[in-house]
């Protein structure tokens, strides 16, 4: 049995009305989370009138939806005022032809602009493809490529970034700066489409170690999944002010930094620019944020800042998540002694649209574990022929399916889909896994070569194809490479076409390149020259698995 941790963190009182989980693992019923929405039973649905219409509805409408904060502004809008923006914006895409299923992308910051397109692109019944802000024009146009999307909400910077000679596809480009002022035909026509739970919501591209990134769609379903997690594992009330620091364009950024708070009528803050620690401790100061939502790599980030938090006051923190890649133990511990609070980790996909393994604030944590399944959800851990493991030992981590939160489809690729689901019954996510004698997880890798940098999903497919495309470079494997702040960092190895020397200058500008075309987060960090790369005896593919080994090896 491999090791797993001996210390636990007993849950906090005070802060959190532990009663309320008391029942919780008991008897579960996804249907009873529904009872609060308006037309969940009526099998007519909308995720976007769910979110934000029915708070004004219920007389909500004046309380703070959001604040946004970047270096030189600061602004709030209500719940009301959130409804009016993202029906005017609905009804300037209905004005384009925008109908029922079409695919309309989003490619803007972290502002309300981008979670009002979000929302505007939902209600009138599309699905809305969100966009990571640091993307590059070829991981912008795989995209919008893919799903032929139609049209696209972006801004006038932004879109510098986008080839559009080369988006058949895409018929209409709208800039956020000019939507608000743009009149609307008819402002008394009904904006809310009434779907189906089946229908399209959202569709985030991701990836995995073979292939160029895959569109995982989500049906209005998800929603039942994103309202009941919000309550339970993001713990909130009427007066919390949430902050999840993830953009949109990623799943946490959507499901939980949109869907789940706004579901739950929070008031949420959009923060934007870049990851600066003072300015972090300060937006919680100012905002009295209560809840944070956030990734290992950015604690860690903090952590290395030592005392820096003592400068502020972060007194209203009652509660901190975390996802998207291992949590160290230190770094629970050093939360734990110095902010006084748990961090509760949480473990999900994107494909999952939802928790499935939770740490709930009434349960006992054990760093080192990511919790234990969130109700209503059962947990496996296979062998390579799909049979169960005794707890203790390492496997597939695999979980029961269906559950609401899961996704439709895997866009125009059905295979992909159903490799999935290749134990019957079981959903199987890739990691691997073992489950102690009391139900609690701990992640113990992956099975296949994505790579996970920074809680970002990278896959080496993606970044060996833009490397092949450098001039100089003949052949590449791409790996993550373990490192302490970012959990793995891209590392690539390459041969050069004959005619071409290593050179500091080349391999900056191999870098680069990749950076330039696909995205920062995605280009290599470091990038070693190699005489040739190992390969599989028949088929001559590279073999991504040596290479790790050998850069494991050099560590120890
Ligand atoms: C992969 C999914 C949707 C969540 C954000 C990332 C890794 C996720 C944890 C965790 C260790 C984690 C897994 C998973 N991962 N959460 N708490 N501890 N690893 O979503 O980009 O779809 O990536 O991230 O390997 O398969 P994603």
């Amino acid at each position: 049995m491999a090791s797993i941790a001996q210390t636990t963190i007993s849950p906090v009182k005070g802060s959190f009305n532990l009663s309320n989980y008391d029942c919780v693992r008991k008897s579960f019923d996804w249907e009873d989370a529904s009872k609060e929405l308006h037309f969940w039973e009526s099998g007519k649905v909308n995720a976007a009138y769910e979110t934000i219409d029915r708070h004004v509805v219920d007389g909500y409408g004046d309380k703070i939806a959001l604040h946004y904060i970047n270096e030189n502004e600061k602004r709030s809008l209500t719940f009301s005022e959130v409804k009016e923006k993202t029906d005017h914006y609905g009804r300037i895409l209905k004005q384009h032809g925008v109908k029922k299923g079409d695919r309309v992308f989003i490619f803007l910051p972290k502002t309300p602009e981008c979670y009002i397109s979000i929302l505007a692109v939902i209600k009138i019944g599309a699905i809305a493809g969100p966009l990571f802000e640091a993307f590059m024009e070829d991981a912008v146009k795989d995209r919008i490529n893919d799903c032929k999307g139609t049209v696209l909400i972006t801004d006038k910077d932004l879109v510098q970034r986008v080839q559009r000679a080369d988006i058949p596809s895409l018929e209409t480009i709208l800039f956020s700066e000019d939507i608000e002022a743009t009149p609307v035909e008819n402002d008394r026509e009904e904006v809310v489409e009434w779907l189906g739970k089946e229908d399209g919501l959202i569709i985030h591209y991701t990836s995995g170690s073979t292939g160029k990134p895959k569109g995982v769609l989500h049906a209005h379903r998800s929603m039942i999944h994103h309202l009941q997690s919000g309550k339970w594992v993001l713990d909130i009330k009427d007066d919390d002010v949430y902050w999840c620091t993830s953009h949109p364009g990623w799943v946490t950024g959507s499901v939980y930094g949109l869907f789940a708070p706004w579901l739950n009528r929070a008031t949420i803050v959009i923060q934007g620019g870049r990851f600066k620690a003072e300015n972090w401790y300060q937006l919680m100061e100012d905002l009295k944020v209560t809840t944070w939502y956030s990734a290992p790599t950015a604690f860690r980030m903090l952590m290395s800042q030592g005392d820096l938090f003592k400068n502020y006051d972060l007194s209203s923190l009652r509660h901190i998540l975390s996802v998207g890649e291992p949590l160290n133990p230190e770094v629970i511990h050093w939360a734990w002694n110095n902010l006084g609070l748990r961090i509760h980790d949480t473990w999900w996909m994107t494909e999952t649209g939802g928790h499935l393994i939770v740490n709930l604030p009434a349960e006992l944590i054990k760093p080192g574990s990511m919790g234990r399944p969130f109700p209503g959800i059962t947990v496996g851990i296979l062998d390579d022929e799909g049979n169960e493991l005794p707890r203790g030992e390492v496997g597939q981590l695999a979980v029961r399916a269906p559950w609401p939160g899961l996704m439709k489809e895997i866009w125009g690729n059905k295979d992909k889909f159903d490799s999935y689901f290749k134990y019957e019954g079981w959903y199987s996510s890739g990691d691997l896994a073992l489950q102690d004698e009391d139900g609690y997880v701990f992640f113990q890798g992956r099975s296949d070569d994505m790579i996970n940098s920074a809680g970002e999903r990278i896959g080496p497919f993606e970044v060996e194809s833009k490397l092949i495309e450098h001039p100089a470079v003949a052949e590449a494997g791409v790996i993550g490479k373990p490192d302490a702040l970012r959990g793995e960092l891209v590392k690539a190895f390459i041969t050069l076409r004959t005619g071409f020397q290593e050179s500091e200058e080349l391999l900056e500008e191999i870098r680069l390149f990749v950076r330039k075309n696909l995205s920062a987060h995605a280009a290599p960090r470091e990038i070693e020259v190699m005489n040739e790369l190992p390969k599989t005896k028949i088929s001559g593919k590279i073999l991504r698995r040596k290479l790790k080994e050998w850069e494991i090896q050099k560590v120890q």
